[in-house]
Formats: C-alpha cells, sequence, structure tokens
C-alpha cells in the first residue's frame, strides 16, 4: 500500500487495540499497517506463525508502534478464547476486524461436504465464534467497541462458483444487520465493507489460478481498474477510528461500481471452462493450499 494516501492523521487511532483476524498477510496485512500507522495496538491472527512474526517486524520497522501475532485458526472456539484472553491480559479490545476467510473456485457439483466445510467453517463459523467471544466479554464489562466485517459484493446477488464463500459471507452480512441492533445498545457497532477485486496473492492463487476468473474484472469495471490497497484502508479507519460512530448496520461496496454494471462475480469468465480446464485448476490450487498448509505452525 502507498502509504502517504493514508487520509487520516497520524495518531488517530491512539488508545484504540484492534484484533485483525488473517491480518499476516491480504487485505488483514494492509488495514492492520493503516490502524498501527494511525496509533493503534494491533493484534493479527492466523494459522502460520511465521508469517505473522514477519508482518508484525516489517510493520513495526516501518511505522513503530506494537503489533502482536497469535497463531490461532478460528475454526477453533477453544483456540480463540485462550487468544482472546492473552490479549485481555493487557486490556480490553476496542475494536475486531473479521477479515480472515478461505476460498476456491469450483464447480459446485464439484465439492464435497469437506471442501464445503473448509470454507464455511473458517469464514461463518469462525468469524462468529470471534464475534461471540470478544463481544461477551465487553458487554460483562460495559465497554463499547467497534466491528468490521470483511464481505464481498456476492453477498447482495450470489457468487456462482463460489458458492460456500458467497454464503458464509451473506450470513456474516445478516449478522452485522442483526447485532448492529441487538447489541447497539451496549455501544457495540456492526459494520462491513463488500470489497469489488484487490488481487492479494492468496485470492489470485485460489479464484483466477493461471490469470483466470480475475483479470478480465479489471476491464469490465466502469473505472477499469481493479481497487487499491489504500482506498480499502481508508475505508476501514473511517468505520473503526473515531468520528462517525453513528454509523452502525451498514455494509458499503467498495468496487468502482462493478457490481452495479456487471454483477460482480466470476460466472461470465468460468461459466465456459471445461472438464479438463477445471482440473487444472484444481491442481493449482490445491498445490497452494499444499504450500500454505505446510507453513502452517497449529
Ligand atoms: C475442490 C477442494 C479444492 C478445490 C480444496 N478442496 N481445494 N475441492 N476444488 N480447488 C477440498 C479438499 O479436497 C478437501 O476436501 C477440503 O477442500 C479441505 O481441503 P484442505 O486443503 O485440507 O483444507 P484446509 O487446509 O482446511 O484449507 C482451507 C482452504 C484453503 C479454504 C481449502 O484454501 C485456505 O486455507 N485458504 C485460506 C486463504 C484463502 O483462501 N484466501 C483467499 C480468500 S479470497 P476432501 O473431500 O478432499 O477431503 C476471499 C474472497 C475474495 O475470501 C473476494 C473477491 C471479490
Amino acid at each position: 500500500m502507498d502509504i502517504t494516501k493514508l487520509m487520516y492523521r497520524d495518531g488517530l487511532m491512539k488508545g484504540e487495540r484492534i484484533l485483525v483476524t488473517g491480518g499476516g498477510t491480504g487485505l488483514g496485512r494492509e488495514m492492520a499497517e493503516a490502524f498501527l500507522k494511525l496509533g493503534a495496538e494491533v493484534h493479527i491472527c492466523g494459522r502460520r506463525q511465521g508469517k505473522l512474526d514477519e508482518t508484525a517486524r516489517e510493520l513495526t520497522d516501518r511505522h513503530g508502534g506494537k503489533i502482536i501475532g497469535h497463531a490461532c485458526d478460528i475454526r477453533d472456539p477453544e483456540a480463540i478464547s485462550t487468544m482472546v484472553d492473552t490479549i485481555w491480559q493487557h486490556g480490553p479490545l476496542t475494536g475486531v476486524v473479521n477479515n480472515a476467510a478461505g476460498n476456491f473456485i469450483s464447480r459446485t457439483e464439484d465439492l464435497s461436504v469437506n471442501g464445503f466445510n473448509a470454507i464455511s467453517d473458517i469464514v461463518f463459523r469462525g468469524s462468529f465464534y470471534v464475534t461471540l467471544d470478544v463481544g461477551k466479554r465487553l458487554i460483562e464489562e460495559g465497554r463499547k467497541a467497534s466491528f468490521l466485517s470483511i464481505l464481498t459484493t456476492w453477498v447482495r446477488n450470489g457468487g456462482p462458483f463460489v458458492v460456500p464463500s458467497a454464503m458464509s459471507k451473506a450470513g456474516l452480512n445478516v449478522m452485522t444487520q442483526s447485532l448492529a441492533v441487538e447489541w447497539g445498545r451496549y455501544g457495540l457497532r456492526f459494520n462491513a465493507i463488500a470489497p469489488g477485486l484487490f488481487p492479494t496473492d492468496g485470492m489470485s492463487a485460489r479464484l483466477s489460478p493461471g490469470g483466470r476468473g480475475g483479470n478480465s474484472h479489471d476491464d469490465m469495471n466502469p473505472m477499469g481498474r481493479h481497487g487499491e490497497m489504500h482506498e480499502l484502508a481508508n475505508l476501514a479507519v473511517f468505520l473503526m477510528g473515531p468520528g462517525a460512530e453513528w454509523i452502525n448496520g451498514e455494509t458499503i461496496a467498495i468496487d468502482g461500481a462493478g457490481y452495479k454494471a456487471h454483477g460482480g462475480s466470476f460466472y461470465g469468465a468460468l461459466k465456459d471452462m471445461d472438464d479438463e480446464q477445471w482440473e487444472a485448476m484444481r491442481a493449482m490450487i490445491k498445490g497452494t493450499n499444499a504450500k500454505d498448509k505446510a507453513e502452517r505452525t497449529i
């Protein structure tokens, strides 16, 4: 990210303590960097301690401040509880970004139950477990906080060829709307961002392996391009930082109007692929999955 394009004054987020799930890589890392740069204490979690430590080191070298990596698989509620206990020993969180995700393109008829669960356990269940664990502590202690979930525009019109992800993120969209109302009285607010295409390594390897699926989106987008990380970071800070706390229960798309123009899904790029092409995709995606898995420490 071009950090000079952050819109906010230094120190804006001083006193905030924010957990970004999946904050070691991709969009999570970018948001973590923005929060850190603006003075927040940042906690990131993921399944690869090495990656988390590397990110924490790189970002503190760049901006100073405090960022701590926690190895935690959010599919495991006990692991979440242990991590949040550790964080709470030094004080409460003031914000959570439900960013961790898993996804891969597949014809739905090719999915196994395990394949569906691999994605929905991270996105749908895992994000709820984190929200529940942190939310209960905040309610008990009478503290205000902001929750932000990273969705996609598919929550509005579905996601062909990424059905487990689209279903799971749609569930989080409804969680955002529901808890904004139910927990608003406790001073807890819930918003979401529905990004269009912001290419990251993890995403590209699973949603457009070999360049398929994603790139044509740039040409189709009304603004002729994909998103830039500072644009996402600026919106995340707006929703998580002080000054606009009355925004509650909203899902804001940031996609250059791609969703309005062409629906934002991968349908057009993937609908004509044949068995052989899907087989090649699957092999590439599984290669990436295996490589990532080898780096996991939990
Ligand atoms: C069919 C597949 C598959 C594929 C995996 N599986 N890849 N099935 N096609 N391409 C199946 C496996 O065969 C297995 O089922 C089951 O899924 C679990 O596979 P594992 O590799 O053991 O899963 P696991 O180690 O738990 O990894 C979870 C994961 C992985 C979701 C599969 O991709 C992951 O950890 N991803 C994290 C990073 C990520 O995905 N980032 C992209 C996010 S992009 P069987 O039946 O064989 O046992 C995003 C939105 C982008 O979220 C929005 C853009 C607009």
